[in-house]
Parts: structure tokens; sequence; C-alpha cells
């Protein structure tokens, strides 16, 4: 092979930026570590599945259909969503997955020399989409594992573009009221975008969460993202979205990529709005699960973090990687969260009861090992 000046062509910020490598497909990893199942318990997917209306769209897809591009922009379904949350269609944006859509927003928003802000234990992907687009990602760190909002408005200077919270946040559960999340938004007073993630607003039970949706009528420049991949159990189709007001939805589609999102993806989500029976059944699920592992972190005498989402944390009393590949070694897979700064925790999303009564052995065997 010939040789180039390949590093000439590449941007400073790109060559720094180390590339995320997701986990090995489950085949590739039951060899790797010699057992015969896997319970996923690292991606806070929805063990009861997409809702029966959205099962039966797909069931009754024809599979020649996939030599046909989707609509470009998902027009019935941001009309649907539109509906349903009192918004215009224009202010609906869809992605392929809420993480293209983190794109859209930083691209809309930055050029080299701006900055966003965010907090340092959060969702990774606002971080790394800002630092390998050659934006720098300022982090203001997490105050009692909740995002800190004095802190935040602080950090704030002329050169920050965009503000991402995430409420609730993954990994903490923590999460703002509409009160709080309404006096942040008065006191940025439009200096910045604000995003707020709420990928798992859905979980939501307690009263007080905000509606953002509400408060972007107030705050022209507050945007609310969505996923379709957590309560509505589309993770595998990639789809989610964001709303803003007009002005905003209208910059953003400048950078939006049109076709991005597919045919079944689309359909899908669409069946889906707003199946509230699959909301209780779901949130049913998750507070059993939570419960169950609340129980487990008393008996096992491990401090356990977790308020809205379908998931929480625990703390090991050795390295987490450790308890992760032990872990691993008996057909569990959680999330060790050293690479998330938070040396020493596991992240477990609240899988099927099976799942979870195979975590909680396999957490106390490997615990016992020492
Ligand atoms: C807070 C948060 N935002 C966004 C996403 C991305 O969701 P999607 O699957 O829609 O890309 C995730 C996925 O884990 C998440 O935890």
């Amino acid at each position: 092979m010939k040789a180039f000046a390949l590093e000439r062509l590449v941007p400073a910020h790109v060559r720094a930026f180390e590339a995320y490598v997701p986990a090995p497909p489950d085949d590739v990893l039951l060899r790797r570590f010699g057992v015969t199942h896997l319970h996923r318990l690292n991606n806070n997917e929805n063990p009861l599945g997409p809702p029966p209306a959205a099962r039966a769209v797909l069931a009754r897809r024809d599979a020649g259909e996939a030599a046909l591009y989707p609509q470009g922009d998902g027009w019935h379904l941001r009309r649907t969503l539109a509906r349903h949350f009192d918004l215009e269609p224009e202010q609906v944006i869809l992605g392929n997955g809420a993480s293209e859509v983190i794109a859209f927003v930083i691209k809309t928003f930055c050029e080299p020399g701006d900055n966003i802000l965010t907090a340092d234990r959060t969702f990774a992907v606002y971080e790394w989409m800002a630092s390998f687009s050659g934006i720098e990602p300022r982090l203001v760190p997490l105050l009692d594992h909740g995002f800190d909002d004095v802190g935040m408005l602080r950090a704030i200077e002329g050169r920050t573009r965009v503000v991402f919270l995430c409420n609730p946040n993954n990994p903490t559960g923590s999460w703002w009221d509409h009160a709080r999340l309404a006096r942040f938004l008065a006191a940025v007073d439009g200096r910045a975008i604000v995003v707020v993630d709420e990928a798992y607003a859905e979980f939501a039970e307690a009263p007080g969460f905000p509606d953002s949706f509400a408060l972007m009528r107030q705050h022209p420049n507050l945007v609310v993202f969505r996923s379709f991949s957590k309560m509505w159990g589309l993770a595998g189709l990639r789809i989610g979205w964001m709303a803003a007001s007009p002005p905003v939805a209208a910059m953003v589609r400048k950078t939006s990529i049109s076709y991005s999102v597919n045919l079944l993806a689309l359909e899908a989500a669409r069946a889906t709005v707003w199946d509230l029976a699959h909301i209780a059944a779901t949130q049913a699920h998750c507070r059993a699960m939570r419960a169950g592992l609340a129980a487990l972190a008393g008996r096992l005498g491990l401090e356990m973090l977790g308020g809205i989402g379908n998931f929480a944390m625990l703390r090991m009393p050795i390295p987490d990687t450790v308890v992760h590949r032990r872990l691993m070694a008996r057909g569990v897979m959680a999330r060790a969260m050293t690479s998330f700064r938070y040396a020493g925790w596991l992240r477990v999303s609240f899988g099927d009861a099976e799942a979870m009564a195979a975590f909680a052995a396999a957490l106390e065997a490997v615990l016992a090992e020492g």
C-alpha cells in the first residue's frame, strides 16, 4: 500500500479523540467468556419490548418495501407527535436515535472557539460529539450526584452556545423539577440554547417532573430531546426526536439529515403514540425491579443510587471493572462505570425478573470471592 500523509489531512481535534468501541455482539461475548447465555443489563432497554400496536405494525411489513426510501422527514410521525404534545409539526425534528439529534444541535449552533456546557458525569455523547467536532466541552461537576444549576449558570460565558441538561440524568437518575428548570431558564435568559434531554421522561412517576413543552412557549431557546429507545422498546430501530420553538427548529432543520430514519422505525414509533397502558406496565415493572435491587443492596451492604429511569447504580466494595469481568463469566452484563468517571460503581438496567435474579445471584457470588 502506498503511504500518504494521513495525519496532515485530519484535524487535530479528530486525531486527539479516542474512538468509542461498543461491546461486541453476544455470540462473540459468549465465546469470549465461556458462557451459554448472556443477560444484558447494560443498555437500559425495556424488557417489555414495544407496545402491541407497534408490534402489529412491524409484523405486517412486506420485505419488498426495503427497496423503497422512507418519507424523508417523518411527515406523519411529526404530525402525530405535534398533535399529542400541542406543537406545530415544524417544531419536531426526527433523528436516527436521539444520539443523532445531538449532532444536529451542535452543528447548528457551534463553531471552533465556542463551547458547550454539560455535567462531568452524564450521558457522554454530548461531550464526545463536541470534542470530535472541534468544540470545547466544559464539564461542571455533579453536586450530590445531580446537575448543579448554580455551577452551570456560573460557567456560562460569551462563547457558550449550548447547555446540555440530562433530565433525569443517566447514570444517576437525579432530576430537576419544573420549578427548578423554569428558574434555570429564566437565569440563562436566552444567552445559550438549553437542551433538556428527556430520553427517560416517560419513566417519571413523581409529581413535579417538568412540562418542558410548556416551558418552551416561554423560553424559545429551550430544546427538548426524546427517544423511542427506552420506554417505547424500539432501540434496535434507532429513532429519536427533538422539539424546539419554530425559529430554533428552522435553524436545526438546516443541519439535520433527511432520510436518516428508516421506514420501519417511522411506522412503529407512530403506533406507540401514546400508549398509556404500556407506560403504566413498564413503570410497574421498574418499581418492582428497583425494590428488588434495593433489597439486594441492603443485604449486601451496598450504596444504591437511582431516582427516575429504568436503571440504578450500585457502589462496589472492589473495582467495578473486576466485578464486571466476573459477572460476565457468570453470564450477566452490567455497566462498569469507571470509564464514565464513576469509579467503583456499576449501573444495572431493570431487565426482566429472570435477568435480575441472575444478576443478584451472580453479584452475591462475585462479592463473596472478595
Ligand atoms: C440520556 C440519554 N440520551 C440519549 C440517549 C440516546 O438514545 P437513542 O437510542 O435514541 O439514540 C441515551 C441512550 O442511552 C441516553 O441515555
